[in-house]
């Protein structure tokens, strides 16, 4: 059987349930969240690491909070990761499910790989020195296995016409799924090196957050920004030769280096090394450039999400492969049900960010006003409705089927 019939036998046939296109978008949406939070995650590990080694008052002190940033960013970058999970085995399954299962102990392997990692994070912000480096520096070498082995899965999902020889490599089918068969490793630096930047982002926004409590060392503010400027810059550059290292090896007849959506993600991330040249160049303030440069490289990521995506649908239209293609099978209720989660959660999810965000910026105890009072009722009465009505869709579905 060639690769184009074998795909199409592989698809679902019960279709999408909704228009193949946005899931798409939605799924570059929250790949960029994903992976904004991945790089935050490991470039605050690794600050955790490198400020233990370096020791000295503001290198521990940075070590401490960068432990304390990284568990929420890892938090982050799993709840991140579930929504493009859902969208890729939707739109992609004979994809991901074949890749995922040619390597199917390393999927599987992934949860627990994560599992450890997050684990010795929690064991590095309870100790000091090197014990706490030495498990920040696990946790660190944890999650670049794990992000290694999500590129590996979507890499080998690339090549359908390589499967069936790796399946059958020893002259018998492999079904362990012990083996990772293919990466590029230029691809893969270019979603780990912005780790840097965007921890270089973070630290200037930490600087600028921090600013306006009067019991804060001003000092200290005022290096971790300097320090955070020049990141951001460095890692960016790097960023910008892993990215044409990658366009290197990409296969010639894709011809990528002709696609509009790669020619502006170039303009893009060419415009914000230049912005990050100029805010690191400053003598001090660096704060004040915290929030465009931290604006500038969300806007870059989601362009290279959507230009990744770009990519992948050049490789697989070889295969006479469309996400447009797919059976479509409208499905409103359970669309409903999605907007009718997504929608009110936006609002109850805004109103933690807003307490995070107002009871760090007070020294010692912080006391909500009337509107944010008014603001957390609203969120439990959310909660509350939305969970009276799933459980009573969930027993009145279950009731329905038995006939009853
Ligand atoms: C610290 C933990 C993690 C790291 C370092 C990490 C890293 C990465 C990286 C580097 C990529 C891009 C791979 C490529 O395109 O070559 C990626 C993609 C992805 N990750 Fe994560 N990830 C982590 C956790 C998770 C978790 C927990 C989930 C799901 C629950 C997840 C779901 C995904 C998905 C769905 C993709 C996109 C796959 C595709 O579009 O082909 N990741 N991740």
């Amino acid at each position: 059987m060639d690769t184009p019939a074998m795909l199409q036998l592989l698809k679902d046939p019960m279709g999408v349930p909704f228009f193949p296109v946005v899931f798409q978008a939605l799924m570059v949406l929250t790949f960029t969240l994903h992976i904004l939070f991945v790089n935050l995650a490991l470039g605050t590990t690794c600050l955790a690491v490198i400020g233990r080694l370096k020791g000295g008052e503001a290198w521990e002190r940075l070590a401490g909070g960068m432990a304390k940033a990284a568990t929420a960013s890892v938090s982050g970058a799993i709840l991140l990761g579930v929504a493009p999970l859902l969208f890729v085995q939707v739109i992609y399954d004979p994809f991901w499910y074949a890749s995922s299962n040619l390597s199917a102990a390393w999927a599987i392997g992934f949860i627990f790989i994560l599992m450890a990692g997050y684990a010795s994070l929690y064991l590095a912000r309870e100790q000091k020195g090197d014990a706490s480096s030495a498990f920040a520096g696990f946790s660190f070498t944890m999650f670049l296995l794990a992000g290694f082995i999500m590129h590996v899965l979507g890499f080998q999902l690339l090549q359908p016409e390589k499967w069936l020889g790796w399946y059958t490599s020893h002259g018998a089918a492999a079904t362990a799924g012990t083996v990772l068969h293919d990466f590029s490793l230029p691809r893969f630096l270019h979603f780990i090196v912005p780790a840097f930047a965007a921890t270089g982002a973070l630290l200037m926004l930490y600087a600028w957050y921090f600013r306006a409590r009067a019991d804060m060392d001003q000092a200290y503010l005022a290096w971790a920004g300097r320090l955070g400027a020049k990141m951001a810059f460095h890692a960016t550059a790097l960023e910008a030769v892993t990215g044409f290292l990658w366009l290197l090896v990409l296969p010639r007849e894709l011809r990528f280096h002709a696609h509009p959506l790669f020619l502006l993600g170039v303009v893009l991330g060419l415009g914000l090394l230049g912005y990050l040249y100029h805010a690191q160049r400053q003598e001090k303030d660096h704060h004040r450039f915290a929030w465009p440069a931290a604006l500038g490289m969300f806007a870059v990521v989601l362009e290279m999400a959507a230009a990744r995506e770009a990519l992948r649908i050049r490789y697989l239209s070889r295969f006479g492969y469309s996400i447009a293609d797919h059976r479509l099978n409208l499905d409103w209720g359970s669309t409903a049900l999605f907007l009718g989660t997504f929608i009110p959660s936006l609002v109850v999810l805004a109103y933690i960010l807003a307490v995070a965000y107002q009871s760090g910026r007070v020294a010692g105890r912080w006391e909500a006003g009337p509107r944010m009072r008014a603001w957390g009722k609203a969120s439990i009465g959310i909660l509350a409705a939305w969970i009276m009505i799933v459980v009573g869709l969930g027993i009145t579905i279950t009731l329905r089927n038995r006939g009853l």
